[in-house]
């Protein structure tokens, strides 16, 4: 079999991918490993920057995310003790969307039916071949039957736990890793959200965050120990701890609820360069992790999957592999700044074990420039809404 572009991985950045290259006219199939119930399972961010939402409308996958999606002008920080908003639509002129992962990935998968998009799962031992010269192709397992998809082009997009990024030779990989120590656990509560804006908590007992997904489903977080298991914090623990993170007014109101979901995510930043190595060119958390803090996963997956389509548009109209050969040095140009804005909105928000009275005088120091500095609001709004592609 032959198809122009093997995509592996079939969550948001490989089924945006496969659609944007459809309505443009490029073949491709979506190799998944799991089920599409499983995918559809998952429980993500859900905040979305102007370009991933105009992307995801590119894609014709995006009226949903238009009549349900919320558009948040601001959010709500609360700095040991003292509450600052930050007022993305005056700072910026721009705002984001608030709507689950798990509904943008629903939709994407309703468009790819739509245009009789082809995405195989339950796809096991993928493994790619010939990345190196003009005649690639990739061979999987359905059940018992190994078959082999000749192709032009491979784009990884099969996250951190994925095959591609192990496909590029190990010497001529730089990989950038700082684990956090701390992680975040989640839970998803059938319940009206605590405030219309979301609430970032930087507290000495660790970071809180509340957050919706739609009127009548809130997401929460709490900052916990990275050894910790789900098991430890059965909901009434939960919504004690959440309480005596998050600011009085708001914890006096707060309606709690069973956990729908309950999940805790260890928190990292991660980069892999290149990303791209002959015929094969990595996106999203196949090549990059971000710490959630500033909701940066799926926006940086979006700008990746831009700069990648657009490559693929150029040389099957045109011929023209500029766009491709500068793939990689496009997309990382983002993703650094990404990084940063993710790491930095992480040591702001988080308590850290191994802090001395310094480390905290410096923390509390950063909080109250941002407190008092429209400048400092502003750059924090600026990479809160999304760098332009
Ligand atoms: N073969 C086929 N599929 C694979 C393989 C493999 N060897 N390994 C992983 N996959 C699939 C996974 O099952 C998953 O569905 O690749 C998909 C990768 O999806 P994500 O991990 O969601 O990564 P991505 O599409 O880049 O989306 C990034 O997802 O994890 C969040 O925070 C992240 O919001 C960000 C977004
Ligand atoms: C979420 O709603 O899950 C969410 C929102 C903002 C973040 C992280 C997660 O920074």
């Amino acid at each position: 079999m032959r198809t122009q572009v093997v995509i592996i991985g079939g969550g948001p950045s490989g089924l945006l991918l496969s659609q944007l290259l459809h309505l443009a006219g490029i073949e491709s199939v979506v190799l998944e490993r799991q089920s599409r119930e499983h995918v559809l399972s998952r429980i993500r961010a859900g905040v979305l920057e102007q370009g991933m939402a105009d992307l995801l409308r590119q894609a014709q996958a995006g009226d949903r995310m238009d009549r349900e999606g919320f558009i948040h002008d601001g959010t709500q920080l609360e700095l040991s003790g003292v509450g600052c908003r930050i007022d993305f639509r005056k700072l910026t002129g721009r705002a984001v969307i608030v709507y689950g992962q798990t509904e943008l990935t629903r939709d994407l998968y309703d468009a790819r039916d739509r245009l009789g998009g082809r995405v195989l799962h339950d796809v096991q031992d993928v493994t790619l071949h010939g990345l190196d010269g003009d005649a690639p192709y990739v061979s999987y397992r359905v059940g018992d039957t190994r078959q082999r998809l000749a192709c032009d082009f491979v784009a990884g997009c099969d996250g951190f736990h994925g095959v591609s990024r192990q496909s590029i030779p190990h010497a001529l990989r730089r990989e950038y890793h700082r684990v956090y120590p701390f992680a975040w656990l989640g839970v998803l509560s059938q319940t009206p959200p605590v405030s219309a804006e979301l609430i970032y908590v930087a507290h000495d007992r660790g970071f809180a965050l509340c957050s919706m997904r739609n009127a009548k489903l809130s997401r929460y977080y709490v900052q916990c120990d990275p050894a910790d298991a789900v098991e430890q914090w059965p909901d009434e623990r939960f919504w004690e701890e959440l309480k005596r993170r998050i600011p009085e007014a708001a914890a006096d109101r707060i309606v709690t609820g069973p956990a729908l979901e309950k999940s805790i995510t260890q928190c990292r930043s991660f980069v892999a360069e290149p990303m791209q190595w002959g015929r094969l060119f990595l996106a999203g958390d196949a090549a990059h992790i971000v710490p959630p803090t500033g909701a940066k996963g799926l926006n940086l997956a979006a700008s990746d999957i831009h700069y990648l389509a657009t490559g693929l548009r150029q040389y099957y109209q045109d011929r023209d592999f500029s766009g491709l050969e500068r793939y990689s040095e496009r997309a990382l140009a983002r993703v650094w700044q990404a990084e940063r804005f993710s790491w930095w909105m992480s040591t702001l928000l988080h308590r850290f074990p191994e802090h001395d009275a310094f480390d905290r005088r410096m923390q509390r120091a950063e909080q109250e420039q941002l407190i008092r500095s429209d400048t400092a609001q502003r750059l924090l709004a600026e990479n809160y809404v999304g760098l332009r592609y």
